[in-house]
This record gives structure tokens, sequence and C-alpha cells, in this order.
């Protein structure tokens, strides 16, 4: 007997289906593995500082010139990124370095925090932004702080530059910040008036925390279940505010006031987002602020995706310098032998890994681009004017390898902060690793 049509027909779509479950699979699985042979360029753009080791985050804050880096020695017992974890041996506390960039190569110092003992072992750090283009006196920093089996909160520290001091001021919690990794400030003006605390960002890296069973089929099946979130100072509240991200790895602000870079991790993106008012019925809210009690309305941001860069890459990193316009991307040459090398640092943290996992940084250059075009390339020699032809093309970012390096002398990449050269001078980048000693000071 012939097959009826409707089993013909059901049969086809069970084959369309088996097809879009299993590219885009296979698609994660080649990201992850990454190409055979990694490519060694660049390294001598970079000096290796000492001080930390084992960091989650670098960020430079511009106007004093610093960069500072959150490191914990117990991050081989707890790798959120690497999903590798056995809480029992956390015993050692993190702390934040703070590494002078105006004298290249000098060691970081390790700070202590002030009026403060809890337990802290920091991941993503941010600074609220300074109005003067001089030295601010004080700089908010803002740190996020996993405590072995809570929820991570967000620790709100004061830095004194001239005394290089750190004091501790105030614990922000939410429901939201699930396992919440890296942390973007705002140019809001919902900013708290008795502590200068802003509004700001936080991505979770994961949509379940590490004691939930759904988290294994979300690493194992690569699952983007992860989420952003956005505080609120003034309302001292929290929403979640983008959906469906793959791993998040790093957060910061773009160029508008409320948009931000994220890199993706297991999607092989770089995706802007900026807010937009979608729906007043829904982001809009009155609350009791709460600093004067008093009544106030707030807008919650209605974040849309404005680009995605498809680098084919997985992103730990990326950093954005608004005023010499840097973008700059971090990524794994390796991720699957990163994957290796936190397994075996879980079991002996001194131990010399069995594989080298390396790393990429890119910058994201802007090329005018014909519009229309399926396959646009990017045309470096053309003169762009947006006045002349403004409906002909358009500026689009390419990724553009500048140091690729196997992991033989330096590896397992965890955070990427530009400092943007101006007038085409060179871009410092500095370079942080989960599990090197020390970090990069690279130029190009
Ligand atoms: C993790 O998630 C589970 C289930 O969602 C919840 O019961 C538990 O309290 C959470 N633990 C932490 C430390 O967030």
């Amino acid at each position: 007997m012939a097959p009826s049509a409707s089993l013909i027909v059901l049969s086809a779509v069970a084959a369309l289906v088996g097809i879009a479950v299993y590219l885009p699979m296979q698609r994660t699985k080649t990201l992850l593995e990454g190409p055979a042979l990694v490519e060694n360029f660049g390294m001598e753009k970079c000096q290796r500082v000492s001080g930390p080791s084992f960091c989650d985050d670098v960020r430079i804050q511009r106007n004093l010139n610093l960069g500072f880096l959150a490191c914990d020695p117990s991050l081989p017992y707890r790798n959120f990124a690497a999903s590798v974890f056995d809480e029992s041996k956390m015993k050692e506390n993190g702390a934040l370095w703070v590494y002078d960039m105006t004298k290249p190569g000098s060691p970081a110092e390790k700070l202590t925090i002030k009026n403060f003992d809890g337990p802290f072992h920091p991941s993503g750090i941010t600074f609220a932004p300074v109005s003067a283009d001089g030295t601010p006196a004080r700089v908010v920093i803002m740190v996020v702080n996993h405590v072995p089996l809570e929820i991570p909160r967000v620790e709100v520290l004061y830095y004194y530059p001239a005394r290089k001091s750190l004091v501790y001021k105030k614990t922000i919690s939410s429901e939201y910040f699930i396992a919440a990794n890296k942390i973007a400030a705002t140019e809001s003006e919902m900013v708290h008036p008795n502590d200068d605390t802003p509004s700001f960002f936080l991505t979770n890296d994961h949509g379940y925390n590490i004691t939930d069973w759904k988290r294994d089929y979300e690493e194992k099946y690569n699952l983007p279940a992860s989420s952003m979130v956005y505080y609120n100072a003034r309302a001292d509240k929290a929403q979640e505010v983008g959906w469906r991200f793959q791993m998040p790895q790093a957060l910061v602000s773009a160029d508008d006031s409320e948009s931000v870079w994220i890199s993706q991790a297991k999607a092989g993106t770089l995706d802007l987002y900026k807010s937009h008012m979608l729906s007043e019925e829904h982001q809009q809210e009155e609350v009791i602020s709460a600093d004067t009690r008093r009544r106030l309305k707030i807008t919650w941001p209605g974040m849309m995706n404005e680009d995605t860069l498809n680098t084919k890459s997985v992103n730990v990193g990326v950093d954005y310098d608004p005023i010499a316009k840097s973008l700059v991307a971090l990524s794994h040459a390796k991720y699957n032998n990163y994957l290796q090398v936190a397994k075996e640092k879980l079991a002996d943290k001194d131990a010399k890994p069995s594989v080298q996992s390396g790393f990429v940084v890119s910058k994201a250059v802007m090329y005018p681009v014909r519009v229309g075009e399926t396959r646009p390339k990017p045309q470096k020699d053309m003169v762009f004017d947006p006045e002349e032809r403004p409906r002909r093309y358009r500026l689009q970012y390419f990724v553009e390898p500048r140091i690729s390096h196997d992991g033989s002398e330096f590896g397992s990449p965890s955070a990427v902060a530009v400092l943007g050269g101006k007038d085409g001078a060179a871009d410092r980048v500095l370079v942080s690793s989960h599990y090197e000693s020390g970090f990069l000071d690279c130029s190009f």
C-alpha cells in the first residue's frame, strides 16, 4: 500500500524539525571546539604585568588612568563560566587590584576594603560615570560579589585615588541577580542622591543557578536561557529587561545612556542593545523612592537589539571607549580546551594544564558598505561621506583580529578593557585571565 499524503507530509515536517534542531547544535559544537590550529601573532604588542591571579574582570577608570581587576584565589573552586564548582574548598577571599596605567609594567597593587569583613568573591566591576574631565576625588565602584550558597549581590564601594583607599558603602540585593556576573553603570539621572549609587545593567551568565538541576541541561544543550537585569537606584528595585541570552560574559555601556554591548559566549556574537519606549503601560511604574520616600514615576528600559556582530568565536570580553569610539573584543581560541583546564584546576589549582587555552583580541572597525548587498565587503579605500550618499552606503562594523595566541605563554582569557587611542594613536588594552598569574597590557 502506498503511504498516504498526510504521512508523507508528516515525515517531511519531522525531517525539517530534525534539521532545524541539528544544525544550530552542530554550529555551536564547531564554535566551542575552535580551529584545529590556533595562529600565533601579535604577542610582541603585549607585556605581562604581575600582581593578581585568578581574575574574572578588568575595567579601566579612564579619568584616573587606572586599571581595576577583580581576582579571587577561590575562583578555581567555583568557576561560573566553566560550570565547575566545589564550594567546600572556597576558603580564601578575593580582592580588587589596581594598576597604574601611567607606569606600564609596574605591578598591580592589592586593595583592602575598609569597613567590610564579609566573604568577598568578586566578578564584574563597573564605575559610576564621572562628569568632570579632571581627576575625581572619589569614584563609586560597584562589584558583583558571589557569596557561596547565596544569591550574588552587588557591593557599592568608594575609591579615593589620593589615598589609594577603598571603603565599603552598601550592599544591593535582588532576587533577579540569580547568576549575576557582569555589571555596567548607566548615565541615567536615576542616581541615589544620598550615596551617588547609579542605576545599572547586570547580566546573569546562566538562567539557572548552580544548585538547580535544570542548569545541567542548559550547559549540555547550550540553551539560551540567561537574562539581563536593570537596577533603578532611586527606586532601589531591579527588573528583568532582556531574555534568552546564550551565556553572556561581558557587558559594557555603549554610546547612548541606556545602551549596552553584550558578548554572548555560546552564540558567537557581540550584541548592541538600546532602550526604547515601546509601551508606557508596561515600562512606567509609580514607586516610593528609596531616598525621599515620596512617590516617584520611573521608566524601565525597553531593550531592543540594534546590531549583532557574528564573530563566529566564543566571546568572553567586550569593551567600548565612547570618547575614542574603540570597540574591542576578547575571545577563546579553543573553548573546549579552556573547559578542560578548568576541570584540572578544580582538582589542583597549581597543576600545569595538559592542554593550552589560547585567546584572540579583536578590534571592531567601521567600514562603509553598499546597502542591499547580501554579503557586504568592506571598502577600505573609499572615503565615506554620509551627506553625499546617504542612501547608498551604511557604516558597518567588521571584527578584525589583532592578537592571536595559542595559550603557550598566556591563556584562559576572562575579560578585556580598552583605553582608546585618540587621533589615530594606538589603543591600550588590558587582558585578564582566569588561571594565569598576572595579566597583559597590550598596545595596537
Ligand atoms: C538556586 O535555585 C533553586 C531552584 O530555583 C533555589 O531553590 C535556590 O534557593 C537557589 N539557590 C541560590 C543560592 O540562589
